[in-house]
């Protein structure tokens, strides 16, 4: 048993879906977010620029006493983990590995479809394991660079034309590959899921990197012997790197619960 805190990391908004989804799947557990929003998007940055925003990251959220890490970033996961891995003592989560064991569960003609940011695209890192874990799948992998500045900006709902288009347009590729199972390999995507399987359609199962990464917690807490006590309802702090204010409106939106005077802002280049 033990009651310290989790840590859970994105550039930005995008890790509350994994958030969402470890309040869900573990809602007796106390969560410490942290948002990058001030450096947001990572999506088109080098692998030494991505290493060292994650390390300021991680080294803020390791001022507090945690028990895990849930990188809830693809971009980072795909770029960094390993590293990471390497230079902490406490269990790190990533989103790549739960989220290619899931579209493969899922997948019945092994066409699978990534869309992610630039450079977990330029990392092959998914593709990579998909074939490791499964060498007769094939993957096809789209990037979707305008993606998270749209959902930073509150552009996610279905009926929005802007985000619409863009949606069509980067799937398109995709589809006419004839993929059945389609990886959103970063955490701002679940965001627009509506959109994305109103334009996919049935036949196209949406797997979900911020929720697989929390069941991947969940089994590696357990495993360890590290889980709070059930009886109890977690806690969540939230903390960003520039306008707290900016965060909380969207945030509110997309949590659909109330964080106004919740979040704090962290000068992140101290650390
Ligand atoms: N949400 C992040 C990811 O999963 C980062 C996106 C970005 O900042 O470009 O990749």
């Amino acid at each position: 048993m033990d009651t310290r805190p989790i840590g859970v990391f994105d550039s930005g908004l995008g890790g509350l879906t994994a958030v969402q989804a470890l309040r869900r799947i573990l809602p007796e557990e106390n969560l410490i977010y942290f948002g990058d929003t001030a450096r947001v998007p990572y999506g088109g940055r080098s692998r030494e620029t991505l290493l060292k925003y994650a390390r300021q990251d991680l080294r803020f959220l390791r001022s507090f006493d945690l028990k895990a890490v849930v990188i809830a970033c693809g971009t980072v996961s795909t770029t960094s983990l390993d590293t990471l891995q390497k230079e902490n003592d406490l269990p790190l989560v990533g989103v790549v590995e739960p989220t290619c064991r899931r579209a493969l569960a899922m997948t019945k003609n092994r066409r699978v479809g990534l869309i992610a940011t630039l450079a977990s695209v330029r990392s092959g890192a998914y593709e990579a394991l998909l074939r490791t874990l499964d060498p007769a799948v094939e993957a096809f992998a789209q990037p979707c660079p305008l993606f998270v500045p749209l959902v930073e900006n509150g552009r996610f709902r279905p009926g929005d034309i802007v985000i619409e288009t863009v949606a069509r347009e980067y799937l398109a590729p995709l589809l006419r590959k004839d993929v059945d199972t389609l990886i959103l390999g970063c955490t701002h995507y679940p965001l627009l899921e509506e959109v994305l399987s109103a334009i996919c359609g049935p036949g196209v199962t949406l797997v979900s990197a911020g929720e697989e990464s929390a069941f991947e917690l969940k089994r590696l807490l357990t495993a360890q012997g590290l889980r709070t006590p059930p009886d109890r309802q977690g806690s969540a702090e939230f903390y960003v790197s520039d306008r707290a204010e900016d965060f909380e409106g969207v945030a509110s939106l997309f949590l659909g619960e109330d964080i106004h005077h919740m979040a704090r802002r962290v000068d992140i280049d101290q650390y």
